[in-house]
């Protein structure tokens, strides 16, 4: 069966697929490490800490077992080599990775005991293709050794699931958990180690991992609609192709979206339309190997990217939940991701006749308006909007995040993901689907034929206020540091005031532009493009000069989930912990400088030009 290929339906008889052939974890490195074993929850920086400085444990030399969940994979495998791991076995616990009161596939969309979650485990940090990190993987690119390649985990990782987990688990000796927090849902002790107990006790795990890493051709299929008026500026809308196993939501629920956005442009083409400025269509290859397609081709056509590029949506997976939208986005397109919502009907049961931005509204709100996340990482608008500083937005629909505390879909990336558990279980008449397609292409659709740009900088003013707010709160926790290195936040407020009255003043201008001066549209529509680009610090970030956005950036704990200020940030995570206190406090000044410097100089490019 694992020899199907996509254009076959899957096959017959559900039931009998067990979930135990490669590829697991693309990139891992081979080995057959032997020792014992340790639990470390799920993994996370904070742990790791427990472990370590609370419990005395050391996980130099074992192989530890950790929980999916929580984070990014790649940030556990990381985790575990640091603290000196030699293999690493990721499991899905139940109380992760299935709803209570919800059967397993094939009777419902739980993860069945014997489901493997695959993905990369790799730490690129927005480099793409390890060998090329910054260029191109074109034929004549230099390719560095696979001992010198970006981010591949140098000790072996392997996934399994929970009826394996369990085995293992039931016999952990050592010290119990330290809390609730620590416990699954299994019926083991979850006791951490090192090693087992009991009649077990002389047991040791080996891991036989023979993964293999290979150069070799990927493809991207890009598909242009050249805009009638301003050619040159590009709205992109790119989603991945490649897929674990069927992939039933992951991607293809999202690319059948894109084929269908695509349809409805050819459709208004045939009639005669074009939109006014260009549509780039991508379908991306090798996103599961590390946004790989995705970023490459930005890498080969960076200079017109940079130069062109108005804004890129993403389209993955369209289901995650059944639930409300959910939307990662640019605070620039906040006001459009909210008409739009208007004008779309809820597909939701009891909102008939009412509009989507009323269901999201009601079942997801923030203040007076719904919530929105900041972008992080883990899908293909990463360089986009992380190294590029591309206004960039994604939708979904999902979960009752408060509700289902399981983590991502239960089925996520396993055999499992299939077309029949979205049409039986996600979205029978796919009228989820419908919507997500209509936020996505008609972001597009406003993005590229809008007179004016639909972005709103204001909303820009008043995300930085509230991110600065963030950074205050930190500090806060230091006083007597904050003191005695003198540090002040107060160039960064200024420069967040500062934006804030720019971004004002450049609305009220825009309110009076005369639209039947094209250069004159032209030009505010170029401030409002080159926005998001003036947060762009070509050096990038500490240690990841592929993260440039100094507003936003992945987690550094968690490339899933977005961080702002990333800078300043991290300089104050676990400073507390830091041996040279004065040497971690100039830090702090030195990224609040940046961060200052940066809003300020952003602020300046909407002013009146003259
Ligand atoms: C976990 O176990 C508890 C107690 O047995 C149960 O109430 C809960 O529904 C379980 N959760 C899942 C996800 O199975
Ligand atoms: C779909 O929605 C129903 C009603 O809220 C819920 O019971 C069910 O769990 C949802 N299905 C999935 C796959 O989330
Ligand atoms: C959203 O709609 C309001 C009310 O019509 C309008 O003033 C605003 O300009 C719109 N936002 C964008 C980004 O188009
Ligand atoms: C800052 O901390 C205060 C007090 O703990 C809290 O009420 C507020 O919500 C925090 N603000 C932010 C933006 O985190
Ligand atoms: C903010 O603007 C004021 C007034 O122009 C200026 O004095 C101040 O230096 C600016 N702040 C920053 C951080 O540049
Ligand atoms: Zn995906």
């Amino acid at each position: 069966i694992f020899n199907t290929s996509l254009s076959e339906p899957p096959p017959p008889g559900y039931e009998d697929i067990e979930d135990v052939v490669p590829p697991y974890s693309a990139f891992s490195a081979q080995g057959t490490p032997e020792g014992d074993l340790m639990y470390v929850n799920y993994g996370r920086i904070e742990d790791f800490f427990k472990l370590e400085r609370e419990m005395g444990i050391n996980c130099s030399g074992k192989i530890v077992i950790a929980r999916y969940g929580k984070i990014f994979r790649g940030n556990k495998v990381k985790n575990a080599k640091v603290a000196g791991a030699k293999g690493v076995i990721l499991y899905s616990d139940p109380a992760d990775s299935c709803a209570p009161g919800v059967n397993p596939y094939p009777d419902g969309w739980n993860l069945p005991e014997g489901g493997v979650q695959r993905g990369n485990v790799l730490n690129l940090n927005g480099a793409g293709d390890p060998l090329t990190p910054g260029y191109p993987a074109k034929e004549y690119a230099y390719r560095y050794d696979e001992a010198e390649a970006t981010g591949l985990p140098n000790i072996p990782v392997h996934p399994i699931g929970y009826r394996d987990a369990e085995k293992l688990l039931n016999e952990m000796g050592g010290p119990a958990p330290p809390d609730d927090s620590w416990k699954g849902n299994l019926s083991v002790p979850y006791n951490i180690g090192p090693g087992f107990g009991g009649s077990f006790s002389e047991r040791k795990v080996q891991m036989h991992i023979h993964s293999f890493n290979k150069v070799t051709r990927i493809y991207n299929v890009i598909g242009t609609l050249r805009g009638a008026i301003e050619p040159d500026r590009y709205v992109i809308l790119g989603g991945h192709r490649d897929s674990w196993v069927f992939g039933g939501i992951d991607p293809q629920s999202g690319d059948a979206g894109v084929h269908e956005i695509v349809r409805s442009f050819g459709k208004l083409k045939r009639n005669g339309w074009r939109p006014r400025r260009t549509v780039i269509f991508a379908s991306w290859d090798a996103e599961e190997f590390g946004l790989l397609g995705s970023t490459e081709w930005a890498e080969e056509n960076v200079k017109l990217l940079q130069e062109r590029a108005v804004a890129y949506i993403n389209a993955d997976s369209s289901v995650e939940g059944n639930y409300t939208l959910r939307v990662d986005c640019t605070p620039l397109m906040y006001s459009l991701v909210y008409n739009l919502t208007k004008e779309i009907p809820s597909p939701d049961e009891g909102f008939e006749g009412r509009s989507l931005y009323e269901s999201w509204l009601k079942k997801n709100p923030w203040k007076d308006v719904p919530w929105i996340n900041k972008l992080g990482s883990g899908n293909d608008f990463e360089v986009f909007f992380q190294r590029l500083g591309i206004a960039s937005g994604r939708a979904r629909y999902t979960k009752n995040w408060k509700v289902d505390k399981f983590s991502s879909y239960p089925v996520y990336h396993s055999v499992y993901e299939t077309y029949e558990i979205v049409k039986r279980f996600y979205d029978p008449t796919f009228k989820n689907h419908q919507a997500v397609a209509q936020v996505r292409g008609g972001m597009v659709f406003e993005l590229a034929d809008s007179l004016v740009l639909p972005f709103d900088c204001r909303d820009y003013a008043e995300a930085l206020k509230s991110y600065a707010r963030v950074i205050y709160n930190m500090t806060q926790k230091y006083p007597t540091e904050v003191t005695a290195y003198g540090i002040s936040l107060d160039p960064l407020l200024s420069a967040v005031t500062n934006f804030s009255e720019a971004a004002i003043d450049f609305h009220r201008r825009l309110q009076q532009l005369d639209t039947r001066n094209l250069l004159a549209v032209r030009s505010r529509n170029d401030q409002l493009m080159f926005l998001e680009r003036a947060f762009i610090d070509p050096l990038g970030l500490p240690g990841t000069p592929f993260y440039r956005h100094i507003i936003f950036a992945p987690n550094r704990h968690n490339k899933y989930a977005g961080v702002s200020f990333p800078g300043i940030y991290d300089a104050l995570f676990d400073i507390g912990s830091q041996a040279d206190q004065r040497k971690a406090w100039e830090e702090v000044k030195r990224q609040v400088s940046i961060a200052a410097y940066t809003v300020q100089a952003a602020a300046g490019t909407l002013r009146e030009p003259s």
